[in-house]
């Protein structure tokens, strides 16, 4: 398509249009409007100029909504077509908080590419998503859609879930294009509150938080998204330093960029727009291209283009990436890019998809506790599943696109098809809400844990505490869940704690009681089939945790790679020490670890060999790692290498993350595990601003957290 005798043939008002986005309810009749539209003003002429819509059902409605739009537009300019598809589109795998715990890029992959390809036949050509604000308070409801903690593992992520959606051609009928969000910081609110004002140093900005967001860029996103939030006093949308300076001038990042839904015109909310004038105004400058769901473009563009606040040239050139965007998508040779309901029908849910959303349930899901009662053998003929989520199916999770609830698979149905001829008593026992103070349900699950083999508890906190929006203040499990969970496990011991949640909670009440603990997240339409395989033994828990569990909320903050102090603890424990750095009554170290999560194997790692205990700039050192699997079964391990600049111009993290690679071994077998470290590795953002590497002696361990396994050290020499 020759875009710019397109461009050139286009009025201004046409031109406008293609920078406003609306929800499909707008679309879909071409002589009357209803609803939205009429609340807008928008002329049939006016509506025919949109660019890009957010939503539609299927690819038949979103066929309906392009053919009518087709007709209508004097330049026949497709409509893009964008969604949130976070963790699966139909088929619907773990959130990305326990997804990215598999430590496995590929299967991240392998899970994003089946959501692309479901997303596409049902008529969608973008995705807001991935997702990689790191977070470090689990007090904030989004961590559910996150990559974690670690600026290593968000990288990593966020590049695989990119290249997964757009593969090699956007245009091509598997794929999506994508859009990385929420630039930037979105995930340091103050105080865990959703949409609440960053404070942030810049160097840790530029050290800890914008490396994923780059990586995604570096990986060939096709469209960025500022956060809602104001980062020291300037909100995203508004913001000259991470709009131009860092994305577009140090990064060279020249794709489309989309405002957060109504951002534009939050600007007066947020107090640095005076009118909805001034916030187009800002907006645009700053290089927001497309405005979601406000009306500040619409209403004042034109204005501002007149008054000569605004030029043409800038007009076209945020139309040009709107229109090249449609054209990578091969939309102005097939507008409906394939689409296909039929097609779209023989995927939703299919056995192959759902073995994938299966196994990445399982790699998702961290066993946190194992007193030995499992896995529990499958001859036992009773079985109890017991709480609120025994038997509950609203387990997907929030941001679950067209998942559907009543297609997923509850604990108890896993448990029924994995062994069918167990016998097997539900009772809810007790609610999971706030305000569930009811205990008149705990009689019969009492009942039901003591008259049975095994216990499994299913506890958590529903859907719809965390997700957009969804900030709590405590995290503990909700109601009265924590007295259950300890009444059932006084009366019959052989029992597994299952907690579904999106964030982390605080398990330090419930941890004496329980014998085992399993961190199920929200695994997605086969979490049911998956955890029932995982607690028989079928498949090996090898999930790590992506995110810091905190012993109590008031710990938040909370993450492993915490700067290093003048005072720290002074026992190995965190116990508290007068003068150091802790809490009186919590000590200061989580409950489990970034990293951390446990198998029914058992690994020993034998040794860590440095090819070389000196590097200089050009040079590089083999790591070697010799990891033996000293148990009874297969398992799958999570080899983490972990440094320590030991003296640096600024202060730098007590360890970082700086590689990680999957092993699956057999029982008994043994295996060396290469790494190389190079001088690129061990850059930092120092007392300068710069980023670079200071020469001395680094650390280096293996294990995770506070954990080492095994240590060495070398030098950097410049
Ligand atoms: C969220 C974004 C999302 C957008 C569109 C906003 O409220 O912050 O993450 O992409 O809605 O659904």
């Amino acid at each position: 398509m020759d875009l710019n005798a397109l461009l050139k043939q286009m009025t201004r008002e046409e031109k406008i249009g293609q920078l406003i986005q609306l929800s499909a309810d707008f679309f879909g009749n071409s002589t009357e409007l209803t609803g939205p539209a009429q609340s807008w003003g928008l002329s049939v002429k006016q509506l025919s100029t949109i660019g890009t819509c957010i939503g539609g059902a299927d690819a038949a409605s979103i066929r309906k909504i392009q053919e009518e739009h087709l007709k209508i537009d004097r330049n026949k300019i497709p409509l893009i077509f964008m969604r949130d598809i976070i963790h699966g589109y139909r088929t619907i795998y773990p959130i990305g908080l326990g997804l990215v715990g598999s430590f496995d890029p590929e299967l991240v992959g392998e899970c994003t590419e089946m959501a692309a390809k479901e997303a596409a036949a049902g008529g969608l050509h973008l995705t807001f998503a991935p997702m990689v604000d790191l977070v470090r308070d689990a007090r904030w409801g989004r961590v559910m859609e996150s990559c974690g903690e670690d600026p290593l593992l968000a990288s990593t992520m966020g590049a695989a879930q990119v290249k997964a959606f757009q593969g090699d051609d956007i245009s091509s009928r598997d794929h999506l294009a994508a859009c990385v969000k929420h630039f930037a910081a979105y995930g340091a609110g103050e105080s865990g509150r959703d949409y609440n004002s960053v404070e942030i140093s810049e160097r840790t900005l530029r050290q800890f938080y914008l490396p994923s967001y780059k990586a995604c860029i570096d990986a060939g996103v096709k469209m960025l998204m500022p956060s809602f939030n104001d980062m020291n006093g300037i909100p995203s949308t508004a913001n000259p330093f991470l709009m131009q300076q860092v994305l577009r001038d140090e990064w060279g990042y020249d794709g489309a960029v989309i405002s957060d839904w109504a951002a534009v015109k939050e600007l007066i909310k947020h107090g640095v727009a005076a009118d909805l004038k001034e916030a187009a105004r800002l907006a645009f400058e700053n290089g927001c291209h497309i405005e979601m769901l406000s009306d500040a473009y619409y209403k004042h563009l034109s204005e501002l283009i007149d008054d000569g606040v605004i030029s043409e040239e800038a007009l076209d050139d945020a139309v040009m990436h709107v229109l090249r965007l449609k054209d990578e998508l091969g939309l102005f040779e097939d507008p409906f890019h394939q689409a296909d309901d039929a097609r779209g029908r023989d995927m939703y849910l299919s056995p192959e998809h759902r073995a994938i959303a299966r196994k990445a349930s399982a790699e998702s899901a961290v066993l946190l506790k194992n007193d030995g009662v499992l896995p529990f053998s499958e001859k036992i003929k009773k079985i109890a599943i017991v709480g609120p989520f025994a038997t509950e199916k609203a387990i997907i999770g929030p941001w679950s696109a067209l998942g559907k609830i009543e297609e997923s698979v509850s604990i108890a149905e896993g448990v029924r098809n994995l062994l069918p001829d167990v016998k097997i008593r539900t009772s809810r026992g007790c609610g999971y809400l706030y305000d569930d103070t009811d205990l008149s349900g705990f009689a019969d699950a009492i009942d039901a844990a003591k008259y049975s083999d095994a216990v499994i508890v299913c506890v958590g906190e529903p859907q719809h505490y965390s997700g957009e929006g969804n900030s709590r203040g405590t995290l503990c499990l909700p109601g009265v869940q924590e007295a259950f969970v300890k009444k059932i496990t006084s009366v019959n011991k052989n029992c597994a704690v299952v907690v579904f949640s999106g964030r982390p909670l605080a398990l330090t009440d419930i941890y004496d009681a329980a014998p085992s603990i399993l961190q199920a997240w929200f695994p997605g339409s086969e979490g049911g089939n998956a955890i029932a395989e995982l607690l028989f033994g079928r498949s090996n828990p090898c999930g790590k945790l992506a995110m810091t569990f905190p012993k109590t909320v008031g710990q938040c903050p909370i993450y492993y790679n915490r700067m290093l102090t003048g005072r720290p603890k002074k026992t190995p424990d965190g116990v508290y020490q007068p003068f150091s750095s802790g809490y009186l009554d919590c000590g200061s170290l989580p409950l489990f670890y970034f990293g951390e999560g446990l198998s029914y194997t058992t690994f020993e790692y034998q040794s860590m060999t440095l090819d070389s205990h000196e590097l200089d700039e050009s040079g590089s050192i083999k790591v070697t790692v010799s990891l033996k699997n000293t148990g009874e079964r297969s398992g799958k391990e999570v080899v983490q290498l972990y440094l320590r600049d030991e003296a640096s111009s600024a202060v730098r993290p007590i360890q970082e993350l700086i590689a990680f690679k999957k092993v699956s071994l057999e029982a008994g077998e043994a295996v060396d595990v290469t790494f190389e470290i190079t001088e690129p590795m061990l850059r930092f953002w120092n007392a300068q601003n710069e980023y670079i590497s200071e020469a001395g002696r680094f650390t280096l361990f293996v294990g995770y957290a506070d954990h080492r396994y095994i240590e060495d050290s070398f030098t950097l020499i410049k």
